[in-house]
């Protein structure tokens, strides 16, 4: 039993020290803003969240990974639970934050009552014909360009210094089920790609993935779900005419089965677009998968050494 189960990813968390730059570079990424001043920049996507990441002005980095609970009751049962404050939460669409620090000292977040708002994605799309669905009949199909549509954060990826300290820790507070485990050698794994426990409710493949990594603890990357194959690659051709920098891409994931497409943040950090993952259930259980799984693809490049 956990102390209580969360309900999804909501924010990620950066220092950078120049907003305008990080924001020019979210919105080609295809995020708006959402609130911004000299200290702080709330970008938010199109599928209601009222933002889906934060950067503070500073040095630049990773600053926090935040997840949202399912209710204010919940919230207050885990901060009893670590002896920490509820504190009122001072971003958009308000609410309420506890914060804690996990064991390589990630500052993690969870938030319940934040207000949202109705999601402005999307226009009808029109569906995909494919041999087995001609699911669009007697209309053209024009996807438009211009950046993707982000419609919400799916997951965040962690590397850790002890993978099963870290599981642990972030197991026993916020009941997450893992989907894959990575056994580098028969007996000796090292990371897992935990999904939330929603009962019934299918949910991602993952919502958090720990990764006891050769380059020690620190962000991995974060990933946004965009509209479909289509926006993804849409939005592939805008950061590219912006000249963006690539990280990875674009292919289909073995573990998840998303397809994705990574970019880096003029401070290096790895965003993904993705699109089109697996979505499971609590009754799925759990399966252990390789290395070979975690990295290679169904198709698309391979990953590259300098990933991560
Ligand atoms: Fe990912």
């Amino acid at each position: 039993m956990s102390v209580i189960r969360i309900e999804d990813i909501a924010y990620v968390r950066f220092r950078a020290p120049n907003l305008r730059e990080m924001q020019a570079f979210l919105e080609q990424f295809g995020l708006e803003a959402a609130q911004v001043d000299d200290a702080r920049l709330f970008m938010r996507g199109h599928g209601g969240a009222p933002f889906l990441h934060a950067t503070d002005h500073g040095e630049a980095g990773f600053a926090a990974i935040g997840f949202r609970a399912e209710s204010l009751a919940d919230l207050h049962a885990l901060a009893a639970a670590e002896g920490l404050a509820v504190e009122p939460f001072d971003a958009p669409g308000g609410g309420s934050v506890v914060r804690l620090t996990d064991p390589d000292g990630h500052q993690v977040e969870v938030v319940a009552g934040q207000t949202l708002t109705e999601p402005t994605i999307f226009d009808a799309r029109q569906p995909w014909n494919s041999v087995e669905s001609r699911a669009r009949l007697r209309a053209v199909k024009r996807t438009g360009q211009g950046p993707a549509h982000v419609a919400r954060l799916g997951h965040a990826v962690l590397g850790v210094s002890d993978f099963r300290a870290s599981e642990a820790w972030y197991k026993a507070r916020f009941g997450f089920i893992t989907s894959d485990e990575i056994a580098a050698a028969p007996q000796f794994s090292i990371g897992a790609f935990l999904r939330c426990d929603r009962g019934e409710t299918p949910t991602d493949h993952h919502t958090l993935f720990l990764l006891q990594a050769p380059t020690g603890p620190g962000f991995n990357h974060a990933a946004f779900e965009v509209r479909d194959l289509d926006d993804l690659m849409a939005g592939h051709d805008h950061l590219k005419a912006g000249v963006r920098t690539p990280a990875w891409g674009v292919g289909r994931h073995i573990l998840g089965s998303q397809v994705f497409d990574y970019w880096r943040d003029p401070w290096g950090h790895i965003l993904e677009h993705w699109t089109d993952g697996d979505l499971l259930t609590a009754a799925e259980g759990s399966n252990t998968a390789t290395l070979q799984d975690l990295l290679g693809v169904q198709w698309g490049p391979p990953s590259p050494p300098d990933f991560g």
